[in-house]
């Protein structure tokens, strides 16, 4: 295990330039489409993190054929409902929510059993929210009476349509359904919460019958099942919820300047730029295009010295659901209350993020009121930590872990954070680029 790292002051100002890794959403979906496309697919830029390389080794397991290069990924399809494995196996999602439940959904025509196992943290969380729909496309589960994982899952050749209302705004249950409608005969009809619509843009870009009707609210999705695709070439723009990390240390740095180069910002998942916009924060998106129906920008952001308190409107809560932790900085050094409500579903990730964010803001010696939804942050402008802060039990939660170097980096202190290589899961490059900022601060 690597050791602590230790930080002692606050970074200097900086002025520069970088790119972040790959996104992570648009990675995990390539893998799994590419596997049931036929024939060859790259992907250039594809983010090597834990959470992909499980991914990855999850389609090998099941027989796909995959190929590293120097620059891109090669992935073989194996074309719609024909993995090639044959006896039962057991595939590891490793610390991947995204993985554990996508992947359900494509094996609900699977001729062979497939146990799902995941890490401690995969382990801990719910699963029903995926098994309840897709038990309903005819798929076979056996399972722990919580619904957690391991859990075992057997295809059936007979697979029927179903009707799905997704109530959570989450985009891995309303993926998990659309890659099981992608498998099944007929038409899926999903009326979802909005959350992030990656998976639909891919369907729409690979000419998988889906029609999406957006409602203020909610989108009501319909896909036609059973039509083959070509193998595809994909370039990943960076990850804006990696660019989050940086974003957020710029603005609460002093005299500091960056630029982060060619960042995915699909409009449902700016919510953390939407939120910042609202604090009086500038942030600017500049070199707009649209690439594979998804659009790209260079983020520039700077230094913030009037940062206001927002009463959060809840249509940001899904588009910002991995950036919340750096909100709540943001927010730690605001004037006045902030209001963060609706967001229990923080709760449920890789660890109980809104309990952890507002323990670890109690201890900046910032005041929080906590329910199981919400949170009330009273911001401090002149907040300076000078006490000593060691987070040792929660940062094998790599957010939790980024989101500590950044507060330490921005308000002071000497902080001890324990499980570094936490950040593997998400955003390997993190620590060699905070170095290069570090290195360059006047
Ligand atoms: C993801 C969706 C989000 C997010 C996760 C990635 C995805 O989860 O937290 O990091 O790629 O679909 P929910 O959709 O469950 O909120």
């Amino acid at each position: 295990m690597a050791s602590p790292i230790v930080i002692t002051k606050k970074i200097d100002p900086f002025n520069n330039t970088i790119k972040v890794n790959g996104d992570k959403s648009l990675s995990i979906r390539w893998a799994l489409l590419a596997s049931q496309a036929n024939g060859i697919s790259k992907a250039y830029n594809l983010l090597k993190s834990l959470d992909v390389v499980s991914t990855i080794e999850c389609l090998k397991k099941l027989g796909v054929k995959v190929k590293w290069n120097k620059k891109y990924c090669e992935i073989i399809g194996c074309g719609l409902n024909n993995y090639k494995n044959k006896k039962k196996i057991i595939l590891n999602a490793g610390n991947s929510g995204t993985l554990g439940r996508l992947i359900l959904g494509l094996l609900i025509h699977h001729r062979s059993k497939v146990k799902i196992i995941g890490d401690a943290s995969l382990s801990k969380r719910d699963f029903s929210r995926v098994i309840v729909p897709l038990k309903k496309f005819g798929a076979r589960f056996k399972y722990k009476s919580n619904y957690k994982l391991p859990i075992e899952i057997k295809g059936v050749s007979n697979a029927k349509p179903i009707s799905y209302h997704e109530t959570k705004g989450s985009a891995q249950c309303k993926s998990a359904i659309m890659l099981a409608a992608l498998n099944t005969k007929g038409e899926t009809i999903i009326k979802a919460r909005k959350s992030r619509n990656h998976t639909e843009i891919l369907f729409k870009h690979l000419k998988i019958p889906i029609s999406i009707k957006k409602n203020k609210n909610y989108d009501l999705i319909k896909i036609s099942g059973q039509k083959q695709f070509s193998g595809f070439n994909y370039n990943i723009p960076s990850d804006i919820s990696s660019s989050a990390f940086f974003i957020v240390l710029t603005l609460l740095s002093k005299k500091s300047k960056l630029i982060i180069k060619n960042v995915n910002i699909n409009p449902s998942r700016i919510g953390l730029i939407n939120i910042l916009k609202k604090m009086g924060v500038n942030v600017y998106f500049k070199n707009k295009k649209s690439y594979m129906g998804e659009k790209v920008a260079d983020i520039l952001i700077k230094s913030s010295n009037k940062i206001k308190s927002i009463n959060c409107p809840t249509n940001y809560n899904s588009q910002a659901i991995d950036e919340f932790l750096l909100i709540f900085l943001v927010a730690a050094r605001a004037k006045g209350v902030s209001y963060f409500k609706d967001i229990s579903e923080l709760n449920q990730k890789e660890s109980p993020r809104l309990k952890l964010g507002s323990k670890i803001l109690n201890m900046m010696g910032i005041k929080t009121i906590l329910t199981n939804s919400s949170i009330k942050i009273y911001g401090n402008p002149n907040l300076t930590i000078n006490h000593k802060i060691e987070l040792k039990n929660y940062l094998k939660d790599h957010r939790i872990f980024m989101m500590s170097m950044i507060a330490a980096l921005s308000f002071g202190g000497y902080w001890k954070l324990y499980d570094p290589d936490s950040i593997k899961t998400s955003f390997p490059s993190f620590l060699n680029l905070l170095k290069k900022l570090r290195k360059n601060a006047k």
